[in-house]
């Protein structure tokens, strides 16, 4: 049954809230316990709709699987299949996480090409260009990544075009596999890479040089099984922070990590919101009142502004003080959000193919009927309707349960107020 989320707008967030785990992060994770041939169990995980798609994938594969809210305990001894069809990889990106580590665990894969968020082309090139770099032999006819080790990968020197974080990934769960040393060149810096690097050597492999520009991997080394805790989820963090300033709020937000958040935090004290990093614990603090200034913003692969969390800031910029530019440097389809946002008052144009958008503020936004057209749109509108006057109904949200787990409790139990009911209400 279709859902919405109904927000009655215009209260002020406050409170202490927690972090779950990231869900980008455990999307690397998981397919990498294949790699262990032994159980693994994750915690931290984050309960959203991407996770139950990877648990159905792996469980057609064959893996044994148990499941508690937060966790993931996975057994890959009785992987007896190397195909992901249509009907699961089409539910999320990370699907094609699976070609990667069952390359180099089973020597080959199939794997229909990945779903996900419809924010851009989203080619999948430098995947390729590193699969084949190990020795794969890759075609991706009939809507399937077929990918073939050719007897065993063989490690190698990959240098990537642009800092992907799927394609990087990708190579270092193939190349962990792979006889001898790769090295990976401009990789992307992204924190979960660093949580796929630690999981990778918590399972017995060798990379080195995770969050930097190069990553080293001696591959085929004898992996194991381990229990592991996934990072905090930056970009729920940082949504939670823009909802905060975005209601004039003062949010604790515990369980995150400020160093992952400063692209974000140095936005916010320029509009002139406070951000407090808690001393000796993880934990950022953000407040505040009045009238905030416009910035301008350009997505950037980490350490630059993450694109994940310009729609939301969208959101709050639609009643900042001036105009502010949004420059979307990754994706070319990124600010379809601006569109509903323009139903509760907000007035914005995008140029320059798609990718500019200029934000004209206004004192304040109306309630309106509007639609998530993606995981990152729908925290966009959440935001928005949290800080409009009057009542939004917010339908397509099964987008917002992909990526944010229990976002509406979350806030209510900061003083929103949210009611999620019947689409057809
Ligand atoms: C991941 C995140 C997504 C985030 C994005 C950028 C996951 C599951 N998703 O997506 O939330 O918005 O990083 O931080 O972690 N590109 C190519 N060829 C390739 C691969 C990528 O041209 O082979 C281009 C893309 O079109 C895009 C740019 O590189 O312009 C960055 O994409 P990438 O970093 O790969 O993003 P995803 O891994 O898809």
């Amino acid at each position: 049954m279709a859902e919405k989320l109904r927000i009655y707008g215009g209260t002020h967030l406050h409170g202490v809230v927690t972090v779950n785990g990231g869900k980008n992060a455990a999307l690397a994770i998981i397919p990498a316990v294949l790699l262990a041939g032994e159980p693994c169990t994750i915690e931290n995980l984050p309960n959203v709709n991407d996770i139950n798609a990877l648990e159905d994938i792996l469980q057609s594969l064959g893996a044994i699987v148990s499941r508690t809210e937060n966790s993931m305990t996975i057994d890959p001894r009785r992987i007896n299949s190397t195909v992901v069809s249509e009907a699961f990889a089409s539910r999320l990106r990370a699907s094609y996480y699976f070609v990667g580590a069952m390359l180099g665990v089973y020597g080959k894969a199939d794997v229909a090409l990945p779903g996900g968020c419809a924010i851009g082309a989203r080619p999948i090139d430098q995947h390729i260009k590193g699969f084949e770099a190990l020795g794969a032999t890759v075609s991706t006819d009939d809507g399937h990544i077929v990918a073939d080790a050719n007897g065993g990968l063989v490690g190698s020197e990959i240098y990537l075009d642009m800092p992907s974080v799927g394609a990087t990934i990708n190579i270092m769960l193939a190349a962990a596999s792979a006889k001898g040393n790769t090295t990976i060149v401009n990789v992307a810096k992204e924190p979960h890479i660093v949580d796929l690097a630690n999981f990778l050597n918590a399972m017995g492999g060798w990379v080195k040089g995770a969050g930097t520009d190069t990553i080293r991997i001696r591959g085929g080394r004898p992996m194991h099984g381990c229990t592991y805790a996934i990072i905090p989820d930056q970009i729920e963090t940082g949504t939670l922070m823009i909802a905060a300033a975005a209601t004039r709020g003062d949010v604790l937000i515990r369980g995150a990590l400020p160093t992952h958040m400063e692209a974000l935090t140095a936005k916010l004290l320029e509009m002139g919101a406070k951000v407090d990093e808690g001393i000796g614990e993880d934990s950022i603090r953000v407040r505040a009142e009045g009238v905030l200034r416009h910035v301008n913003i350009k997505t950037q692969p980490y350490p630059g502004f993450p694109t994940d969390l310009q729609q939301p800031m969208s959101a709050l910029l639609s009643t900042a003080k001036g105009t502010s530019v949004i420059n979307e440097t990754l994706f070319e389809n990124r600010h379809r959000h601006l569109d509903e946002l323009r139903k509760m008052g907000g007035i914005s144009s995008v140029e320059d193919n798609r990718r500019i958008a200029t934000i004209e503020g206004v004192p304040a936004l109306h309630g309106a009927s509007v639609t998530a057209t993606d995981l990152r749109a729908g925290a966009a509108l959440v935001i928005a309707g949290l800080m409009a006057d009057g009542i939004t109904d917010i339908y397509d949200i099964k987008y917002i349960d992909r990526g944010y787990e229990h976002l509406e409790q979350k806030l209510c139990a900061l003083g929103a107020i949210i009611e999620r009911m019947s689409a057809d209400e």
